[in-house]
């Protein structure tokens, strides 16, 4: 109870300070002109580790391999990454999921790496992903066990966050199984402050998978924060997640961000087409872009979604705004506008299409929030090509079944001059 009460102190206390927010350098304030993007709790609570300013981006073990792992695995995904021109894409962390360590702890209670998978302990891989210019992450859980039922961190938080420091480990990634139904706003605070006591920047990956309404606390606890259960490789789960993330969308800014969970694009439950709409909706919610297929072995079509610089641009943009679904029309709600703003004044719209049907999508600008009178240039990041003519009033283009259009929408300056 004691601890809760510091801990309602310390939201209020940062809740005073949001007005204080710093952008990052060169960062000009969402525009007033763009009323659709609810910034209003826009970096409210941050944790402060100087991390994250934006979403993060690199691969994890999870989706293909599960429990699969070992060093050699870890290794060539390393040397992958960089082979293929991902790393230098922005791919940096190296991220080991469940099922890294040994079934006990040792007799000092120290957690201790698979002897079998893991030989050389986490360190070495550390310092072979260093040593390429990359970063390790690792796994673990806010309770007594893992998924996998690994020993878990709850009440070893200490020891474990000393002891992940000492390997040089870059990322814990927080999990939710056997928490004892203790609440997780009382299990995820303590890793953050043992992460930060020793004194190494780690990022800190929530994953209590939505179920308190993380985004309502989570901003001054971690970097990032689940907010649903975890995906699966299929359409119906991509879209579900897309939908339920893009709720949060007013709680992430640069510090901390919502997170619908990895990537699927590669892995084959989905066509080329979901896949792409897949990439960039999570590119324009600023969801953590962590790959989740096996990178030694990608098909071309893989790697041209993974590898879309203009995509990936849209994420990483440094004014850190989410992205949302504008309005949806048509039965079902098959047409969907979603929009996000980014730096410059520019706007980034996706047109999706969720349904069976080839559809015409119109984007309205003036309900993107943009001076309908005014004239915009059109770049398609998917065709990586300006439009020839500039757009007035509205946007509109054919979409193909389940697949998107993605453009960024640029104001000429007569606009804001006048
Ligand atoms: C390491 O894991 C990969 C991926 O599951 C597997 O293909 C490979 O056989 C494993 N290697 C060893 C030495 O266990
Ligand atoms: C620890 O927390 C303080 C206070 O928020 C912050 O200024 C500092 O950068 C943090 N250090 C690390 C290593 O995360
Ligand atoms: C590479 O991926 C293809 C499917 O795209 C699969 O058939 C093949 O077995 C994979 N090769 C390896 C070495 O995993
Ligand atoms: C369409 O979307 C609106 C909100 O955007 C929602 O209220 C409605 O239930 C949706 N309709 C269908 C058929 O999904
Ligand atoms: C979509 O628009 C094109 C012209 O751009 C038109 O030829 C086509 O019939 C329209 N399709 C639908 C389904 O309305």
């Amino acid at each position: 109870m004691v601890y809760l009460r510091l801990f309602t102190v310390l939201v209020l206390a940062m809740a005073s300070m949001a007005s204080a927010l710093r952008l990052p350098p060169g960062v000009e304030e969402p525009s007033r002109l763009i009323r659709p993007f609810d910034t209003s709790n826009y970096g409210k609570f941050q944790l402060n580790n100087g991390l994250a300013l934006t979403p993060q981006m690199g691969w994890n073990s999870w989706n293909f391999f599960a429990c699969n792992i070992n060093e050699t695995l870890i290794r060539e995904t390393a040397d992958a990454l960089v082979s293929t021109g991902l790393a230098e894409l922005g791919y940096n962390y190296v991220n080991i999921d469940d099922c890294w360590s040994n079934m006990k702890r040792d007799d000092e209670g120290q957690l201790q790496p698979d002897s079998k998978n893991f030989p050389s302990g986490i360190k070495a891989l550390a310092d072979y992903v260093h040593k390429k210019g990359l970063y390790l992450g690792i796994y673990s859980d806010a309770g007594v066990f893992t998924c996998q039922v690994r020993p878990g961190s709850l009440y070893h938080e200490s020891d474990d966050a000393k002891l992940f420091a000492s390997w040089g480990v870059d990322y814990l990634k927080y999990d939710n199984c056997f928490n004892l139904g203790i609440k997780p706003i009382e299990r995820y605070p303590p890793m953050r402050d043992a992460l930060n006591a020793t004194g190494r920047k780690i990022f800190y990956s929530l994953c209590e998978w939505g179920v308190d309404d993380p985004a309502l606390w989570a901003g001054n606890v971690g970097n990032s924060w689940r907010t649903t259960d975890d995906i699966s490789d299929t359409w119906e789960s991509m879209t579900t997640i897309a939908d339920l993330n893009d709720k949060w969308a007013s709680y992430a800014g640069p510090g901390g961000w919502n997170d619908p969970d990895m990537l699927e694009v590669g892995n084959g439950g989905m066509t080329y087409a979901e896949y792409r709409s897949h990439f960039s909706i999570w590119a324009l919610m600023k969801a953590p872009l962590l790959l989740g297929c096996d990178v030694r072995n990608m098909t071309s079509q893989t790697f041209e979604i993974l590898s879309n610089k203009e995509v990936i641009a849209v994420n990483q943009d440094p004014l850190g705004v989410q992205g949302r679904k504008i309005y949806a029309e048509g039965t079902n709600n098959c047409s969907q506008v979603w929009a996000g703003l980014l730096s410059g004044k520019k706007v980034a719209v996706v047109l999706w299409n969720r349904c069976s049907k080839v559809v015409n999508i119109s984007a309205d600008l003036g309900l993107l929030g943009l001076d309908k009178s005014a004239q915009h240039t059109v770049r398609d990041l998917w065709s990586h090509t300006t439009l020839s003519e500039n757009v007035v009033g509205s946007l509109t283009a054919q979409v193909k079944v389940h697949d998107c259009k993605m453009y960024i929408l640029t104001p000429t300056s007569s606009v804001y001059t006048s």
